[in-house]
């Protein structure tokens, strides 16, 4: 496929329209405040702190997620929508800090001077919104962050990363991997190999030919490679594994059809299996393409390879509702039956067999992290679980899962609290947990940090404010004042 027709598939992607607004139901759940949003900028402010932040455990929690929900008296209906905020908790000598800063993303700028949102969310349609000229018009940059050579990338999934300011959260601009790769989506879960270098895929399953993207940057920021995959079926993707000679992407039965907004468009068809495809990491060429029963992940753990078998891990829902439904009851902040929460299951690739084997293994979790320094060995996976008995559907404990054997160790907050992902931080003696989470019955947003081999003895430390931040969807840690990537801790 040549730059044109690339363009004219993005070009026949109107992403983002219809959905009738839905108005807040009587009674709002306490949970709600998760919800609010912010108007602007959250200044610095110190944390009240229980416990002792540890002396090896130094350096900045990020977070990205979807953060102004309103603007000019309307209100955006679904959790993907709201422009992103980079959230930074700094562990220090002095304590914790936390300061919360907008991505500045185009859309953001001429929104603001407008004084109304302009654009469809991915979820939500507004009856006077400008037609999207391409993606790029809706990109709220408000997924995840990620560090690469000294920078940080606030990440959308349909368009272009945004390049931040570790230190001051600045938004530079927007980061361009090629001319021709310019506004083409990059998805908001890269993964580091062990040499530092960073994976990625976009997709594009708009237009007659469905396509993803697959990216291969060097740990210094430059392209090495990019390829273009055309799918036989145009599926959501939202995140990928790799091993050490593949990238594997799960093409979901989340199918494109017709609808309103891209979210509605993004219709759970359980007629049509979910295809695992196995792309070469030498030459991003397709090896196998495997299919599954149908299903949908968002998220994936590591991946590891044994003989002719490729293994990893992800959570798995048994349909799409947690998009269709979960997300946009949330966001509208809205009491009722959500969705069933994703298991963890293990994928087992024979690939010579061009076979998959799929095994639940008992666990309800999401936001699946894990040890970095070592990308490939089959790992404990941490995450965020509780989801199928909470309030609010999001989960309530932290757990550590062991992939081959499903075993557990977790510590859970209870109700009223939301845990948001876990990240693995080595430490010097001790390995960590660190997570943000809402205590909405308070009414403030703190962090904690857990002795990662022993969750279920509770945080060695809990730090608070007097303030609600918006819940978010994932982050990354930075030892120090270091923003050269994972494999620099
Ligand atoms: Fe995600």
């Amino acid at each position: 496929m040549n730059r044109r027709e690339f363009i004219q598939a993005l070009g026949a992607c109107p992403a983002l329209q219809a959905l009738p607004h839905m108005a807040l139901a009587a009674g709002s759940p306490a949970w709600k405040l998760g919800f609010d949003g912010v108007s602007g900028d959250l200044s610095p402010l110190s944390l009240k702190v229980q416990g002792a932040v540890p002396e090896d455990f130094s350096g900045r929690l990020y977070r990205n997620g979807p953060a102004l929900y309103e603007r000019g008296g309307r209100r955006y209906q679904h959790w993907f929508d709201p422009d992103g905020m980079i959230q930074c908790y700094e562990f220090g000598p002095k304590g914790v800090t936390h300061q919360g800063r907008l991505v500045r993303t185009a859309k953001l700028q001429q929104e603001e001077r407008a004084g109304r949102f302009l654009f469809d969310g991915a979820g939500t349609h507004f009856a006077d919104a400008l037609p999207a000229r391409s993606n790029e018009d809706g990109n709220v940059a408000n997924i995840s962050i990620q560090p690469l050579n000294g920078e940080l990338l606030a990440l959308w999934e349909a368009g272009s990363a945004h390049r931040i300011d570790p230190q001051t959260l600045e938004t530079l601009g927007v980061k361009h991997w090629s001319d021709e790769l310019k506004g083409v989506p990059f998805s908001a879960h890269p993964h580091f190999d062990d040499n530092g270098d960073l994976w990625n895929i976009g997709s594009v399953p708009f237009g007659a030919r469905p396509m993803l993207v697959l990216y291969h940057v060097a740990k210094d920021g430059t392209l090495r490679n990019a390829r273009l995959h055309q799918l036989e079926f145009p599926g959501y993707m939202h995140d990928f594994v790799l091993t050490p000679r593949y990238l594997v992407a799960l093409n979901n039965s989340a199918v494109l059809g017709a609808g309103d907004t891209f979210v509605d468009r993004m219709r759970w068809n359980p007629s049509q299996p979910s295809q695992l495809l196995v792309f070469d990491r030498s030459d991003l060429s397709l090896q196998a393409t495997i299919e599954v029963p149908a299903t949908f992940v968002f998220h994936f753990g590591n991946g590891w390879e044994q003989g002719r078998e490729i293994s990893f891990t992800g959570c798995a829902y048994p349909d799409a509702r947690i998009m269709s439904d979960g997300m946009r009851l949330l966001a509208q902040q809205q009491s009722g039956a959500y969705h069933t929460g994703a298991e963890l299951v293990r994928y087992t690739i024979d690939l010579p067999a061009r076979a998959a084997r799929v095994e639940p293994l008992g666990v309800v979790m999401e936001f699946p992290g894990f040890d970095q320094r070592q990308p490939f060995r089959a790992q404990t996976l941490y995450g965020s679980a509780g989801q199928e008995r909470s309030e609010s559907s999001l989960g309530s404990a932290v757990v550590a899962v062991d992939p081959l054997t499903g075993k557990q160790d977790r510590f859970d907050y209870g109700d009223g609290v939301v845990v948001e992902e876990p990240l693995f931080v080595p430490g010097k003696g001790n390995n960590y947990l660190v997570h943000s989470y809402l205590d909405y019955r308070a009414g403030r947003t703190g962090v904690a940090l857990l002795d990662a081999q022993r969750l279920a003895s509770g945080p060695l430390m809990r730090a608070e404010m007097d303030r609600v931040t918006p819940l978010g969807f994932h982050g990354c840690f930075l030892p120090g004042a270091d923003a050269s990537g994972p494999n620099s801790a």
